[in-house]
């Protein structure tokens, strides 16, 4: 199965940080955020990998090609394991490139992926969601695909004043995680919600949501939402909402970056136990 992975977006939550470089190449711990996207799609079993970009995007690019001058240079130090780290990140898969030229949303930046993926069905994942999971997150939807059929999209209980800021779904319950998708709606307001389940971000679609894309119209924020074209497409094809196992971190926004950043930290078997004393001792602090 092919991935793709959107990160054309301006990153405007995050300014002036992203004035002038990609949110998707913010550092978590170590890493930039899009790393582990493209690392979960991999442990996946995914090597063939398209991100759609945009303009300014162009470190994305350069942190997955080669660095030969710097491979040159940790050779003749001798330094094989920083060596083999960089190496690895531009053998890791076969990652692909476009262009969004102009900013007309998610589902507009899905779309350009239609000839790239073909008549298959394919996983979305979007450039800012980190996952912490036994199984990859879009390796579970892949199961739940090969199990079920259809379209397979991962939800989460959101806290009702949050989700405003998510796609939301009216469900009904098939088993413990399992959802058939009857309605979803984009960013719904107040009033809207017709449930507690936010769309998190990953999904399995099958090819007929590039026809469904195509006779969506502008919706929320005047951009065309791959949430509407979800909607066209559950009027004749079954849409199934899954409750992932494991955690999420939404990078995208300041706060799910810090936790992003200090949980990673803490767990990292180096850093962790260098900076768990000094956590402790800010929480007596504040
Ligand atoms: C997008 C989707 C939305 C989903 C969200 C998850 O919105 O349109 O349905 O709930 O990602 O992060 P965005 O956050 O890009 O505005």
């Amino acid at each position: 199965m092919k991935a793709v992975i959107p990160a054309a977006g301006f990153g405007v939550r995050f300014l002036p940080l992203t004035k002038d470089q990609p949110k998707e190449m913010l550092p978590v711990v170590h890493k930039p955020t899009i790393q582990y996207v493209v690392e979960e799609a991999v442990a996946a079993g995914i090597t063939d990998i398209l991100v759609i970009t945009g303009r300014g995007k162009r470190s994305l690019e350069d942190h997955f090609d080669r660095s030969l001058d710097l491979e040159m240079l940790l050779e003749r130090q001798g330094r094989t394991k920083e060596l083999d780290m960089i190496r690895k990140i531009s053998n890791m898969a076969d990652i692909h490139y476009i262009r969004q030229k102009n900013p007309n949303g998610l589902g507009d930046a899905i779309h350009l992926a239609r000839r790239h993926v073909g008549n298959e069905p394919f996983a979305v994942m979007l450039g800012d969601n980190i996952h912490r999971s036994e199984v990859p997150v879009v390796k579970q939807l892949i199961d739940v695909h090969e199990q079920v059929g259809g379209s397979v999209i991962s939800v989460e209980a959101v806290p009702q004043e949050k989700l405003k800021d998510y796609g939301n779904i009216k469900a009904k319950k098939i088993s413990d995680r399992l959802y058939q998708v009857l309605d979803l709606i984009e960013k719904p307001g107040p009033e809207e919600a017709m449930s507690n389940l936010g769309i998190t971000g990953t999904y399995v679609l099958t090819p007929k949501i590039f026809d469904c894309l195509e006779r969506t119209p502008p919706g929320r924020g005047g951009e065309i939402q791959l949430t509407d074209a979800l909607r066209l497409l559950n009027t004749t094809d079954p849409i199934y909402g899954y409750v992932f196992e494991g955690t999420r971190y939404d990078v995208g926004d300041k706060p799910g970056w810090l936790r992003a950043t200090i949980d990673l930290a803490l767990q990292d078997p180096e850093l962790g136990p260098q900076l768990r004393p000094y956590v402790a001792e800010l929480m007596k602090k504040y």
